[in-house]
């Protein structure tokens, strides 16, 4: 596996390269969520580059920036044992330039649910995303489904610049008692990780009540709260595949979403319906 920090290089490299191209971006901390990315990048590419890049411009003021985990040295072990052939380590000089020609994240779908919590949180995505993918040239990205709206946000970025790639949507990973993985599930307490449960067991409880036959969302959201009364639920969101709420669920067009605090931690969860 090499290891780049510099642009020159890894446009060099990648001008070198044969075949397909996969492509997982991260901010490292990485997890089985991760590794299920590579290996999907693997199967289906020639080759795989990863690249770790603690995104300053996706975080508000008074954001975990500073404490967000770092863990470089297990992060390459896990790269290299995964079969990653190019790690993409920038630092922020290389990655940013002052004053910039910046993006913006759609004014709905980017200031919505997670855009409204942390306004200006896309637009550093964006950006960032945008850059990598110019630097990279994937073939295909693979991006998580826990972060659907982040998800759909690049899939537009992507059909509206005419990018030449594929974004692959993956399966979120979870615990064997349903967390979805995340990097900041280490900020969780014993106590509060085991209140966090409610969280995946409300979107259990959606699933199997509109397995039943239910559609109405209030219905829905009612008996999700109902489970989740011990957290601080942010919001609970029924949306379309363009997070347009639906005042009823459709099979294969609707998501459900979940952001709430378990003591400090901020977390997100969802499911496709
Ligand atoms: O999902 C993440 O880890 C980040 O938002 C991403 C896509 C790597 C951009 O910094």
């Amino acid at each position: 596996m090499q290891i780049i920090k510099n642009i020159e290089e890894i446009q060099a490299l990648r001008e070198k390269m044969e075949g397909s191209v996969g492509f997982v971006p991260t901010m490292g901390a990485l997890h089985q969520g991760h590794l299920t990315l590579i290996q999907r990048a693997r199967t289906e590419n020639d080759r795989v580059v990863v690249s770790i890049f603690v995104n300053p411009t996706q975080f508000l003021p008074g954001e975990d920036l500073d404490k967000y985990p770092r863990r470089e040295e297990a992060d390459r072990k896990i790269c290299e044992l995964a079969g990653v052939d190019v790690l993409f380590m920038p630092d922020i000089e290389t990655m940013y330039h002052g004053d910039e020609v910046k993006l913006k994240a759609p004014a709905y779908l980017g200031y919505v649910l997670e855009g409204n919590r942390r306004p200006g949180h896309f637009d550093g995505v964006v950006q960032v995303v945008m850059k990598l993918f110019n630097i990279v040239q994937p073939t295909r990205a693979y991006f998580g489904k826990k972060d659907a709206q982040q998800l759909r946000i690049l899939q537009k970025m992507v059909e509206d610049f005419f990018m030449p790639l594929e974004i692959v949507p993956v399966d979120t990973v979870r615990e064997e008692d349903g967390l979805a993985l995340s990097s900041r599930n280490i900020y969780l307490k014993p106590e509060e990780r085991k209140r966090a449960l409610s969280i995946s067991r409300s979107l259990k409880r959606a699933s199997r009540l509109i397995m039943a036959g239910e559609t109405d969302a209030d219905a829905i959201e009612m008996a999700m709260k109902d489970i989740m009364k011990e957290i601080d639920v942010e919001y609970i969101a029924i949306v379309d595949r363009d997070f347009r709420p639906l005042r009823k669920v459709e099979i294969k067009k609707t998501i459900i979403l979940v952001a709430a605090r378990v003591g400090a931690t901020r977390l997100i969860d969802n499911i496709w319906i």
